[in-house]
């Protein structure tokens, strides 16, 4: 049955629209246009003219998901083969719903050669300017098909004088670095085969032109935690098309006669202020996300950095006792706190509390940390296990292998095969049950290996195993969740190598790197802020010294830094002095005041941490309040001496005709917008926290 062509639909957001229709051949989606309000009112700003020499006419359409009939030559979204090697499927339009809000739409496809249905899914979440995609294939026909690449969707984007490209790389201890690329003709691609989405690229990726860097910017990012894959090409005739889902490492998919199989959502992300607005609805989409668990997190003590793993009840009760007197709330001890682990080599696997550690019982240490006031957190890392475990003697089989081949170890370690229903149940049992035996607030959840093996003992397959391990992490993570609503999680994968809009939905926060050294960790922190909301950046203050930039600076700039998001310690507090201490707890009232704000607030991110202004300002949702938080970037010397002017940081979103003051001085919102707030810097004042209340 086909549908009649021709017809479009316009989905709305909050301030945007997306607005996609059904050519007349009927055999695909094309975008018509995606951007403010009125943008569909005119002239498609990505349709093209004229014939197409040499290619074909999908080759230079802008599709919305292309199979490999549709664009032959410049790129599909889907490619398809059949049990005798054939490829080329091509649909026909049969069906199309849409809700009565305009947020929802469902556009279905068949291919009348092999029975393969397709339905292309839209959803607009209210109050936001993104928009969902993704895409359900059913194999209707007669015989098995291959999924040989199974993107998501394709996002046109009009770039008439030239694409510039946003995305973050990185490695492990320098994960989220912003980066931009102009992008004339060709192809840019990042993606991670690494069973996660990794350190060195992450899933998301912005498209400016080059032309008008502060003006409309579109954003996107995929929600899928194990291997994927974004490209960016642009055209001769000046359109960028971003492609984005899932990369294939284990080979095609299969989908049986009567299969239905669902690909990752991809976002698009819409926003007219460049990358500082975009950013904005990343946020306001994550918030929705977190739902009722958007609330100001817990300050947090980590002893990681304190102790390592030379974990035991008496140092870490110590370290509790001056948590607990600087204001902290949760107490978390991290990795060394199960039988057999006093390094990296063995004991993962076996997640009972080492009695020679915690000599008067588990149970007991906690209760007494309680007794300080604090909640108590745990580390885990259950996916992984040592080959010196009783775990891994036990199930040698549990792990991801190729037969005859060697296991490759990553940090002394092994993964275990998370798709294989009884390693799930372990999985989920083993975390489950701690939860249960103790009393404990806060999961700190880590992974510190990608995956190598692709493989099962028997050699079993082909078996997605990628999308198993990562179906049943979601679901973990999800029945966790649900049975113990208290507890907050935070991901952590060797720092930020676990961060994505699928995790943004199962966490509460993310760990975004192990490197907490001042000026790394602002960059770090900046990229990350230009992809994720500040409920999701875990951030502590400790001693560590920079690994890329080790300029010292002082306590204060490592508090300002943290209190950009979810503010933690982790330094050895022990050795730290009273006067330190008494800074401490300074700081983490005043985080206390304002992390609603953080929470919650307007978020504008000023300059950047290579520039000579550096800072964050967050508008509380009511406009009463802002703060700012900015950060010495440059050399520490000199200032003071000779006659200088204070650095101005502009500041946006606020009422122009609205008085703020700082308790000290007044300004106009639209003094603070064409000059600036000033902040003055000199040897010993490297960072301010600065909240304005309206007048
Ligand atoms: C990873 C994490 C760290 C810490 C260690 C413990 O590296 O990123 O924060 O938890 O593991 O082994």
């Amino acid at each position: 049955m086909t549908a009649a062509t021709g017809q479009r639909w316009t989905l709305r957001g909050a301030h945007t629209e997306y607005t996609v229709t059904v050519p007349a051949q009927g055999r695909w989606l094309e975008l018509v246009a995606w951007g403010p309000h009125g943008v569909s009112d005119g002239p498609s700003p990505v349709a093209y003219d004229g014939p197409v020499p040499f290619l074909t006419a999908g080759d230079a359409a802008p599709i919305e998901y292309a199979t490999d009939a549709d664009r032959p030559f410049t790129g599909a979204d889907l490619v398809i083969e059949t049990v005798d090697g054939k490829r080329r499927v091509g649909f026909v339009h049969t069906d199309a719903r849409i809700d009565a809000d305009k947020r929802e739409l469902a556009v279905d496809f068949a291919d009348p050669v092999t029975g393969l249905r397709a339905t292309v899914h839209y959803l607009v979440p209210d109050g936001t300017d993104v928009v969902q995609r993704w895409v359900e294939l059913t194999n209707d026909g007669t015989a098995p098909l291959q999924v040989v690449r199974a993107g998501s969707g394709g996002f046109c984007v009009p770039t008439p004088h030239g694409a510039l490209l946003s995305h973050q790389w990185g490695q492990w201890s320098q994960e989220f670095q912003l980066s931009h690329v102009e992008l004339g003709h060709g192809t840019f691609g990042i993606g991670s085969s690494q069973g996660v989405p990794g350190h060195l690229h992450v899933p998301w990726l912005a498209v400016r032109d080059t032309a008008d860097p502060a003006g409309p910017a579109w954003g996107m990012a995929l929600a899928w935690t194990g291997s994927w894959e974004i490209s960016a090409e642009r055209d001769t005739g000046g359109l960028t098309r971003v492609r984005a889902g899932r990369q294939l490492v284990d080979g095609p998919l299969e989908l049986a006669v009567g299969e239905r199989l669902s690909l990752p959502v991809v976002t698009g992300a819409y926003s007219p202020d460049g990358l500082d607005g975009l950013a904005q609805v990343w946020h306001t989409h994550q918030r929705l996300l977190a739902g009722d668990r958007l609330t100001p997190r817990p300050v947090l003590y980590n002893s990681w950095e304190a102790t390592y793993f030379a974990v035991e009840a008496e140092s870490q009760l110590a370290l509790a006792r001056i948590a607990a007197e600087l204001g902290v709330e949760t107490f978390v001890v991290d990795d060394g706190w199960f039988v057999g682990r006093n390094d990296d080599t063995a004991g993962l696997g076996d997640w009972t509390p080492d009695p020679a550690k915690f000599p008067a019982g588990f149970d007991t240490f906690i209760a007494e940390v309680r007794a300080l006031g604090l909640n108590f957190g745990l580390w885990v890392e259950p996916e992984c296990v040592n080959p010196k475990s009783t775990l891994y003697a036990e199930h040698p089989d549990w792990v991801y292998v190729v037969d005859g081949r060697p296991l490759t170890p990553v940090r002394n370690q092994y993964l275990l095969d998370l798709g294989r229903p009884e390693v799930a149940e372990f999985v989920h049992s083993t975390v489950d049950g701690l939860l249960r035996r103790y009393d404990i607030d806060y999961l700190k959840w880590d992974f510190n290996r990608p995956r190598t093996e692709p493989g099962r003992p028997g050699g079993v397959g082909p078996l997605d195993l990628d999308g198993a391990h990562v179906a049943n992490l979601h679901r973990i993570y999800e029945r966790l969740r649900r049975d113990h609503p208290d507890v907050l999680i935070e991901a952590c994968a060797g720092g930020g190598g676990r961060t994505d809009l699928a995790m943004a939905a199962r966490a509460d926060v993310f760990w975004p790197s192990d490197n907490t050294g001042p000026l790394d960790r602002l960059a770090i922190q900046y990229g990350f802020l230009h992809a994720n909301a500040p409920h999701l950046l875990s951030s502590w203050v400790t001693d560590a010294p920079g690994l890329f930039d080790p300029r010292p600076r002082t306590l204060a700039f490592r508090f300002v830094l943290a209190m950009a998001g979810v503010l933690g310690i982790g330094a050895d507090i022990r050795a730290w002095t009273p006067a330190e201490r008494a800074e401490a707890a300074d700081w983490i009232a005043r985080y206390k005041e304002i992390r609603d704000v953080v929470t919650r607030g307007e978020v504008h991110l000023i300059g950047g941490p290579d520039q000579a202004r550096c800072a964050v300002q967050y508008t509380a949702p009511d406009e009463r309040r802002v703060v700012v938080l900015a950060w010495h970037t440059g050399r520490l010397d000199g200032a003071g001496l000779l006659p200088s002017r204070p650095v101005r940081l502009p500041l946006r979103g606020l009422d122009p005709a609205a008085r703020y003051s700082d308790g000290d001085r007044h300004y106009s919102g639209s003094h603070l917008a064409a000059v600036g707030l000033p902040v003055r810097w000199s040897a010993t004042h490297d960072a301010d926290l600065i909240v304005l209340t309206r007048d």
